[in-house]
């Protein structure tokens, strides 16, 4: 039951993405420079949210635009209504619903649906990773210097050692592709799929990450805080590899140099 909630419920929040997507809608500024918020945003928050409490009335909600839902639950549900909003706002099809479901404090489903390409993947603790409905498994390269990464930028400039733009630098200077998507969602269900060999960013919330961990980690990948400590959500930093080149980018997100072949 969990599962065909947590499936329907991000299903709702796609059918919003796509009914407002390309047209009029209104966008409104958050905290910090272009972080946005649409109209699209609330009417696909509203929508999940429907779906949940019609099942789950008793379950506590975290979810971006509405924040916590408080309830005496063992059970949590993180929801992003779209993830890369940025990219939503501008008709760019990379954005995504993301919802993922905590039970006394470890996630157990994580969904994320991209309805605009079709790509619905889904993570379930102990039963792997699917993408619409096939199994999936992160790539076998294992060298960082001949890895594709992908990373994401925060919407305020991190002023502080080894901030996002020195990290980007020292991989691009080394020739290491760094690709910039725009959705954390996303970028980490491609980890999960192969395409990318890893993905880092050094500020998250739990919304963007939540349901796109636990899929990397039933993909076969390795999630992991900058400290390379088991990763909660609930904290910025994160590095999501295959697993072969983790312990490669976990140093060079701390400012050691990439070794060459
Ligand atoms: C953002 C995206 C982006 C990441 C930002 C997030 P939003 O989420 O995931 O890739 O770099 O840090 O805030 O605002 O589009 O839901
Ligand atoms: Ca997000
Ligand atoms: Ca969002």
């Amino acid at each position: 039951m969990l599962k065909s909630t947590l499936i329907r419920a991000a299903e709702a929040g796609a059918a919003v993405m796509q009914r407002y997507f390309q047209g009029e809608f209104k966008i409104s500024n958050k905290e910090g420079i272009n972080n946005l918020v649409t109209e699209a945003d609330h009417a696909s928050e509203k929508a999940i949210f429907e779906v949940i409490k019609e099942d789950y009335p008793d379950h506590y909600l975290l979810s971006e635009e509405a924040g916590e839902i408080k309830m005496d639950s063992n059970y949590k549900w993180i929801i992003d209504p779209i993830d890369g909003t940025v990219n939503f706002a501008h008709g760019l099809p990379i954005c995504c619903v993301s919802i993922a479901v905590e039970q006394d404090g470890e996630m157990i489903l994580g969904a994320v649906y991209n309805p605009f390409i079709k790509e619905f993947y889904f993570g379930q603790r102990g039963y792997g990773a699917t993408l619409n409905d096939k199994k999936i498994t992160v790539s076998n390269e294992t060298s960082l210097a001949k890895s594709c990464l992908v990373t994401g930028f925060p919407y305020s400039y991190l002023d502080q050692p080894n901030g996002p733009l020195e990290v980007f630098s020292t991989l691009i200077r080394a020739g290491v592709p760094v690709r910039r998507l725009g959705s954390a969602a996303i970028d980490l269900c491609w980890v999960a799929a192969g395409r990318f060999d890893g993905f880092y960013e050094h500020k998250l919330q739990a919304w963007d990450s939540a349901a796109g961990f636990l899929i990397v980690e039933e993909a076969g990948g390795r999630v992991s805080d900058f400290a390379d400590a088991r990763y909660s959500p609930y904290q910025p930093h994160i590095i999501a590899t295959n697993g072969k080149i983790h312990d490669e980018l976990v140093d060079v997100v701390n400012g050691g140099k990439i070794t060459q072949l």
